[in-house]
């Protein structure tokens, strides 16, 4: 079998925890250069993860920080595709479907070298989410489609892809599996004064949701009336945009809501493992609850989890107050819980994957 180069590229929070579990099984046999955009940059988006999570410091950062889709999508591009041409790798490894997965996608394509996306398949129908776009792009642009899920599959099929598609499970479990044995919840919870099951865990930060100030009002609405305190990680760009709305103010005099900093990995799955419930618009956070048994509401109206919703354990609610409180009030833990996201194995399978395709 030859060693692989292989450049895995990475820049926001979802992908650093995608990227602990795929780096930690790469470097076995291979040699990987980890390229960080630089799309998240505060300590609590992007550092904190890559220490928590052990993953290797990054050979080289991108430093594009925030701006417009296409500025951020396009000060992305000519870099990588200097470093991609320069380094020559392989294969080159995208992770989800944020603006860094669609740079490192096109900036690779268009110079032949082979793109592997890993949480490949996904759609939510909805081509008003920049990430839909992200996805349907990178999708036809890849070699190999690793694929978390049946339903990733029957999408890909769908739109006419049938090559190179694997179902290899989901990575976020591989990572969940790992860090939730060692940790012990108590010190997060102790840490915000919270009992457990006592609380709601809350994030809001897509688009859709962060950016209208009717939806924040819905969702900030519908918070203020829940029985229990929520918990409410805010990340920066919702925060920025609740100040902006003169909704802050009202936010943190809530008394039922607990306004704290985006959290770590650790603070993430130790506050969401020990809540009543998760209230969210992130997409791996449905998933998050789903492994460790915790009911959703998701802040949205469509989902690429469609898993959870089928099997009970996440509800589709949007942003309307009514429709929130009435989802929480009627929140249950079903028996069934599959392994609809696999055995938590799923880096394994993606080095299989590439080395059955590359290497030998
Ligand atoms: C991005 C992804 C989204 C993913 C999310 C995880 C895209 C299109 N979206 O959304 O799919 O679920 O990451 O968090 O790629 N900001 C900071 N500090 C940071 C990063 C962002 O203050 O370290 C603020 C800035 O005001 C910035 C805004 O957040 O303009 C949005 O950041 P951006 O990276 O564009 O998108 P996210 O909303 O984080």
């Amino acid at each position: 079998m030859n060693r692989l180069k292989i450049i895995s590229v990475v820049g926001a929070r979802p992908q650093f925890i995608k990227a602990a579990a795929v780096c930690r099984a790469l470097r076995q046999d291979h040699d990987e250069l980890l390229v960080h955009s630089g799309q998240h940059y505060d300590y609590a988006m992007s550092d904190v993860f890559f220490e928590q999570l052990g993953i290797p410091k990054p050979d080289f950062n991108l430093a594009v920080g925030s701006g417009s889709h296409a500025r951020q999508t396009g000060e992305m591009m000519p870099m990588l595709e200097e470093l991609f041409t320069e380094q020559c790798p392989d294969l080159v490894l995208v992770y989800g479907d944020t603006n860094t997965t669609l740079a490192a996608g096109l900036a690779a394509a268009k110079i032949s070298i082979p793109v592997a996306h890993v949480e490949a398949g996904l759609r939510s129908f909805n081509r008003r989410m920049p990430e839909e776009i992200n996805r349907v792009v990178v999708d036809h642009l890849s070699e190999l489609l690793l694929v978390p899920t049946r339903a990733g599959v029957a999408n890909l099929q769908a739109e006419g892809i049938t090559e190179g598609v694997h179902l290899v499970g989901d990575v976020m479990l591989d990572t969940a599996r790992f860090f939730a044995e060692n940790i012990d919840s108590t010190a997060a919870l102790d840490n915000f004064e919270l009992e457990r099951e006592g609380y709601y865990f809350a994030t809001v930060h897509r688009a859709g949701n962060s950016d209208s100030s009717v939806n924040l009002e819905g969702i900030v609405e519908a918070f203020t009336q829940l029985d229990k305190p929520v918990v409410w990680a805010i990340h920066p760009r919702t925060r920025k945009n609740l100040k902006e709305f003169g909704m802050l103010e009202r936010v943190e005099a809530a008394e039922n809501i607990k306004v704290i900093d985006p959290t770590s990995y650790i603070d993430t799955i130790s506050l969401l493992g020990s809540s009543a419930a998760l209230l969210t618009d992130s997409g791996g956070m449905q998933k998050e609850a789903y492994f460790f048994g915790v009911p959703c509401v998701t802040l949205r109206e469509e989902t690429e989890w469609v898993e959870t919703v089928e099997l009970g354990w996440n509800q589709l609610v949007g942003a309307d107050p009514r429709r929130i409180l009435s989802a929480v009030a009627s929140i249950s833990r079903p028996s069934l819980h599959p392994n609809v996201y696999g055995d938590g194995r799923a880096a394994d399978a993606i080095l299989d994957v590439i080395e059955r395709a590359y290497a030998d």
